[in-house]
């Protein structure tokens, strides 16, 4: 099997690669390699490559610059994953789109289905919903949309990258305690994409990690879990905050957690708890490697 990989050098193009199984044929394009928002490039690649599943990992993921560039949110997002899922359907290709919890607007107090009603709040969660509708629209019956959240890994700007060099410069942080959802490691969506390679499901499929946990939640278990590994020589004072109190241009959702048991049962798989996950990418870092060594 030939996979493409459109952003493959964004934060999920790159767990797509450490996590893949050594039968598939990849083609990894990044950005430079090929723009998603040009036809004529979109189809070159399908023609010259000619693979059996796309994985459209690339996006426009600055949750808060959308807000003053629509433009570039809504071709990214909207526009070029229709174009996409055309150019696949005419290269008889599958397409796996990836989408967001950014399409639901929080105010649910249950995880959301895959068909629960969408109400993005900002200009990002709505260009993904645009994306989405595209897709399906598209490829009809055929379409894979997987939605997922809160995605980091041990490299790329995330939040817990971020949080580790905060906590490394700071005695103390303000961290929002009143948005829920489920830290999910780039490493274990990939995973589940490879699996869904093999075209048993279609439609909208959730996956994230198990478990839920506020921003707060998570910072406070990423500075106890590198303390323990050495990444951090001490944990700062960290303190809880609402959204009102740490105003963004977008607007998040307070609740986004995403229901995926039914793609769970259909996989045969449990998706592992977001702790558990965030313990395997911290033990992938050393103190010296990244950091610098903790005084
Ligand atoms: N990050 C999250 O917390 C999160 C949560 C839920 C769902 N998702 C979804 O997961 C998917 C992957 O996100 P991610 O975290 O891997 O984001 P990311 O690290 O920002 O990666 C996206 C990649 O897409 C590339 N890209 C942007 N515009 C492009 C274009 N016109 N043509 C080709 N490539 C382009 C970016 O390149 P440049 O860096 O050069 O712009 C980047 O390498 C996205 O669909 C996102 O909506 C993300």
């Amino acid at each position: 099997m030939k996979v493409l990989i459109t952003g493959a050098a964004g934060q999920l193009g790159l767990a797509l690669t450490r996590t893949q199984p050594s039968n598939v044929q990849v083609v990894r394009l990044a950005r430079a390699e090929l723009d998603i928002t040009d036809p004529n490039a979109l189809l070159a690649v399908l023609t010259l490559h000619k693979p059996n599943v796309v994985i459209n990992a690339a996006a426009y993921t600055l949750v808060d610059q959308a807000q003053s560039d629509p433009q570039s949110a809504e071709q990214v997002n909207a526009v070029a994953p229709g174009a996409i899922a055309l150019a696949c359907h005419r290269a008889q290709a599958r397409l796996i789109h990836v989408s967001t919890d950014y399409v639901f607007d929080g105010t649910a107090h249950q995880p959301y289905l895959p068909e629960s009603t969408t109400q993005p709040l900002g200009v990002y969660g709505a260009s993904k919903r645009r994306g989405e509708i595209a897709v399906l629209q598209a490829l009809g019956t055929d379409a894979l949309v997987v939605r997922s959240s809160w995605l980091y890994a041990a490299t790329a700007r995330n939040f817990l990258t971020r949080m580790l060099e905060l906590m490394r410069e700071r005695p103390q942080l303000k961290i929002v305690m009143d948005q829920i959802g489920a830290p999910t490691l780039a490493d274990d969506l990939a995973q589940a994409l490879w699996t869904l390679t093999d075209g048993r499901l279609n439609g909208i499929q959730h996956w994230c990690n198990s478990g839920v946990a506020s921003w707060y939640d998570f910072a406070v278990a990423i500075a106890e879990e590198a303390h323990t590994r050495g990444l951090l020589a001490q944990i700062p004072s960290l303190l809880p905050i609402i959204s009102a109190d740490y105003p963004t241009p977008a607007v998040r959702p307070h609740f986004s957690v995403l229901d995926k048991r039914r793609t769970e049962v259909a996989l045969g798989v449990v998706a592992p708890h977001w702790r558990s996950s965030l313990r395997c990418a911290l033990d992938t870092l050393t103190p010296t490697l990244t950091l610098g060594r903790p005084s």
